[in-house]
């Protein structure tokens, strides 16, 4: 697989514990997303740009004014990507894009940790994303094949968390799970993938699985 299209979740660790594992995958992969690191210390992101793209995944979810702030102050540090939440409705998500500057704006779906009541939730988040003219999504392998069909979705960033490996045998949080190659096959753009990386006793080895796979 072409692995600059991965994106390594960097959660739940120690600040030296991700530039370790960025240096590894420097040049190997797209780039490195944060959540609770940005929490502990925001020059996280100065220190990984020398290594990859940096994907803030903070998932906002606000009034549009204080979206309004939180975009234009993130992306004052420089990241790629930020999350919104689709669900925070069209004037949100406009609000964060107006003010994002050179970051891409991203749409976060129904999370994939989630069971679905049904396609049509996650569909209808993508239409309001389209509305807002927002740079992408994040959705799970699951809804591709039905995301592809909605007019204007085209120019959409599919990216897709959940991604599971046949050979990661832990159970956690994800229940909308899909296989590298399957996620790529259905028309994303980028795949997430955390624990299956930064858990694994050799990182390199690990990659060189995965790329293989
Ligand atoms: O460790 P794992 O591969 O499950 O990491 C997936 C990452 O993607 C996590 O950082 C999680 O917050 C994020 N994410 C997700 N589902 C979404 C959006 C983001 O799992 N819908």
């Amino acid at each position: 697989m072409n692995t600059k299209k991965i994106i390594v979740a960097l959660d739940g660790m120690k600040m030296k514990e991700a530039i370790e594992i960025a240096k590894i995958l420097k040049g190997k992969v797209w780039g490195f997303k944060l959540n609770d690191l940005l929490y502990e210390d925001i020059s996280i992101i100065k220190k990984l740009k020398k290594y990859g793209g940096v994907f803030a995944d903070v998932k906002l979810h606000d009034i549009p004014n204080t979206v309004k702030n939180s975009t234009k102050r993130l992306s004052s540090h420089g990241v790629e990507i930020i999350t919104v939440h689709a669900s925070g409705g069209i004037p949100m998500m406009k609000s964060a894009k107006k003010n994002s500057g050179k970051s891409k704006i991203i749409a976060v779906t129904v999370l994939t940790s989630s069971k679905l009541k049904s396609k049509k939730e996650v569909l209808d988040l993508v239409k309001d994303a389209i509305k807002a003219k927002v740079d992408g999504i994040v959705c799970s392998g699951h809804e591709l094949s039905s995301i592809i069909k909605i007019n204007g979705s085209k120019r959409l960033l599919k990216i897709v968390p959940g991604i599971r490996p046949s050979w990661y045998k832990a159970k956690d949080d994800q229940k909308r799970k899909t296989a590298p190659k399957q996620a790529l096959k259905l028309g994303a753009d980028y795949l997430v993938i955390g624990r299956p990386i930064t858990e694994s006793k050799n990182i390199l080895k690990t990659f060189e699985l995965l790329r293989r796979e």
